[in-house]
């Protein structure tokens, strides 16, 4: 169980910061050459490392949780104590974050060679504010449940 933890929390920092990093880069990047040389190249390797670090915190996360039998508990919608309440929250946030990153990571892979729509701008962009958002909120629901176990 330590060693999973560990792969958790490995993951959970290389998931936070390849977003922080690529957050700060679409801030910095604003001209359109730089963005057209840079994003192609670092684009699908960010997005197959991203995804790699998700499907570890999502496999150890399920884990960790059936260890501590606690699937049973998050179903039965009578249940309320901080763990649980916690944990629940913590997997709405996770559930949004992955519908975010899902819809972000196929914009970004079918235009990596071609000029967004606004329309997929806007997905692009918002999608990857409220990844960045949330990963913070997510951060302290595991904080709050790491203190009570
Ligand atoms: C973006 C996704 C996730 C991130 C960034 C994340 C992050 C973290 C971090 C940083 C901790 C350690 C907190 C601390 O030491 O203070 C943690 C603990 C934990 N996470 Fe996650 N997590 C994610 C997804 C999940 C999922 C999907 C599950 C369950 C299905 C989960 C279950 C847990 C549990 C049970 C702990 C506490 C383990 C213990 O204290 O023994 N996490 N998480």
């Amino acid at each position: 169980m330590t060693f999973i933890l560990h792969l958790h929390l490995i993951a959970a920092i290389s998931w936070i910061g390849g977003s922080i990093f690529l957050f700060v880069l679409g801030l910095t990047l604003r001209k359109k050459e730089d963005q057209r040389a840079v994003y192609p190249r670092i684009g699908p390797i960010y997005g197959y490392f991203e995804i790699a670090a998700l499907s570890i915190l999502l496999t150890t996360g399920i884990f960790m949780i059936s260890e501590y039998g606690f699937i049973p508990d998050l179903f039965d919608l009578a249940i309320h104590n901080s763990v649980i309440d916690a944990l629940r929250i913590k997997l709405w946030l996770v559930g949004v974050l992955s519908v975010l990153t899902v819809v972000h990571t196929i914009i970004s892979f079918q235009t990596i060679h071609v000029e967004k729509t606004p329309l997929q701008k806007f997905f692009s962009r918002g999608g990857s504010l409220g990844i960045f958002l949330i990963n913070f909120l997510i951060l302290h629901y595991a904080m709050v449940l790491r203190d009570i176990l």
